[in-house]
């Protein structure tokens, strides 16, 4: 579990600035840990202090929930606030975040099993895919270990005789060749036939919003079905690696373990949600706004939700919400709603010495993609520190003078800068070498945007 310090660090590697944000996440995140060690009593009574994060666009309030959820070994997800409609009108419901946070938290718990009986699941994959590469003939009907079957008069054929030492010793060789290659990778392309389970999930029904699977409710009393199909040995051992884990990994138990995760560590970033907050001008919208908000705030609040997998409490789920608040204020959202987060943090606007950094220090940054994208067609691109302070300026201004669009603007104008290396590299040509410098950018602007016209820049 990391330290608060620690998890600053993290995202310090990938979000530029925006300390006081940063802080709060990794304070909250901390104070989960703190409760999980606390006795019962105790711990029932603390409940996360949720999150705010106020902020204009394209200063990373949604890069740092992104990074977060990388970094976090507990289940997260991440919803829009303007996805979900009020209860009662057609859309999602509110109540599917935690339905999602349940399946996140399953998926979780179930890689984890699944790590555990890796080598295991692994070596049994590797043996049926070594039956089913076995040449026909060797297959000889299996020796009768249900007695029903005799009484029903069993396999046809008279019972073969028993192979000679000979036999088996040629059987065994012929395997043990065949793993040999298997391993060496020699066979990958080799068509195989293996049995799939065939897909019953209802799309149609997710998509309404019913994520309720009908077999699961009748306690799969349908069949699964099964189907033959040829695919190669990659794909092969794909489908048996998974069949022999799953058959390894004990559901009841990863459900059970799924939903005390979900209930005690999960957490949910709400993105967007400024764009539910009404304002004072109330229209039919913003009554469906209201509406969504008042859903929200029990779930918020901590309650019980029906989920598939069975009920669910939030009252210790923790929430992160951010908005840019640049129509509504956070004082339009109803006010219980505000008073469920009581952690409110600004991210600052982004200043140029920030856009500097952001086009360079991140690990993968924007210049580093170009510079990787184009090395594929044989061009090494590199920028000058003069170019990365000059497109730092420019975006600084356009943001200023056009639309603040934030980090953003980056993207914009390093694409048009690189727009006809882009174009011209076709890769077949020997190495060459670009660098990008301040006169390069300046010619590039001027050209393709008149002069210093900036406003050219808009969006
Ligand atoms: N502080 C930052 N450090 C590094 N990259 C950033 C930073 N802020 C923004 N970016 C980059 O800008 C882009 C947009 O940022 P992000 O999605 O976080 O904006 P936002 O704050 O959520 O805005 P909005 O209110 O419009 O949703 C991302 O691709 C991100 O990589
Ligand atoms: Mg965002």
């Amino acid at each position: 579990m990391m330290t608060p310090r620690e998890t600053v660090e993290a995202l310090d590697r990938y979000i530029v600035g925006q300390d006081t944000a940063k802080r709060a996440v990794a304070i909250a995140l901390r104070n989960r840990y703190r409760r999980s060690r606390l006795k019962e009593e105790l711990r029932e009574e603390i409940t996360p202090k949720n999150i705010l994060m106020v902020g204009p666009t394209g200063v990373g309030k949604t890069e740092i929930a992104r990074r977060l959820a990388k970094l976090v070994d507990a289940p997260l997800v991440k919803v829009e606030a303007t996805k979900f409609t009020e209860v009662g009108y057609v859309g999602r419901d509110v109540d599917s975040m935690i339905r999602d946070l349940v399946e996140v938290s399953i998926r979780l718990c179930k890689d984890r099993k699944a790590f555990a009986v890796r080598t295991v699941a692994e070596a049994a994959a590797e043996q049926r895919l070594v039956d089913l590469l076995l040449p026909s003939q060797q297959k000889k009907p299996g020796p009768i270990t249900n007695p029903l079957q005799l009484l029903l008069g069993g396999p046809q054929q008279a019972p073969e005789p028993e192979p000679t030492e000979e036999e088996k010793a040629k059987h065994m060789g012929e395997r043990e060749r065949l793993l040999q290659a298997l391993r060496a990778g020699a066979l990958e392309n080799e068509m195989v036939e293996v049995e799939v389970e065939q897909q019953t999930g209802n799309n149609a029904m997710v998509a309404m919003g019913l994520d309720i699977n009908l077999n699961e409710m009748m306690g799969g009393i349908l069949p699964a079905k099964k189907k033959k199909r040829r695919v190669n040995v990659t794909e092969a051992r794909r489908i048996l690696l998974q069949d022999e884990t799953e058959k390894r990994i004990d559901m009841d138990e990863v459900t059970r373990e799924a939903i005390e995760k979900a209930e005690q560590d999960g957490i949910i970033f709400i993105d967007e949600i400024d764009k539910i907050a009404g304002g004072q001008h109330s229209n039919g919208i913003d009554v469906s706004r209201e509406g969504v908000q008042r859903d929200i705030l029990p779930i918020v609040e901590g309650c019980t939700v029906n989920t598939k997998y069975g009920p669910v409490k939030t009252d210790y789920i923790l929430f992160i919400a951010a908005g840019a608040f640049h129509v509504s204020k956070v004082n339009d959202l109803i006010p219980e709603l505000q008073g469920r987060f009581p952690i409110r943090v600004e991210l600052k606007a982004l200043a140029v010495e920030d856009y500097e950094r952001i086009l360079t220090q991140p690990e993968h940054a924007i210049t580093e993609q170009y510079a990787a994208l184009l090395e594929v067609d044989n061009i090494v691109l590199s920028f000058a520190d003069s170019a990365i302070s000059a497109i730092a300026r420019y975006a600084y201004s356009a943001n200023e003078s056009g639309e603040n669009i934030g980090a953003r603007r980056l993207h914009t104008i390093v694409e048009n800068l690189l727009e006809d290396i882009s174009f011209n590299a076709g890769g077949d040509h020997p190495l060459i070498q670009v660098e990008v410098d301040e006169t390069y950018v300046k010619e590039h602007i001027s050209r393709d945007y008149g002069g210093e016209d900036l406003q050219k820049f808009i969006l």
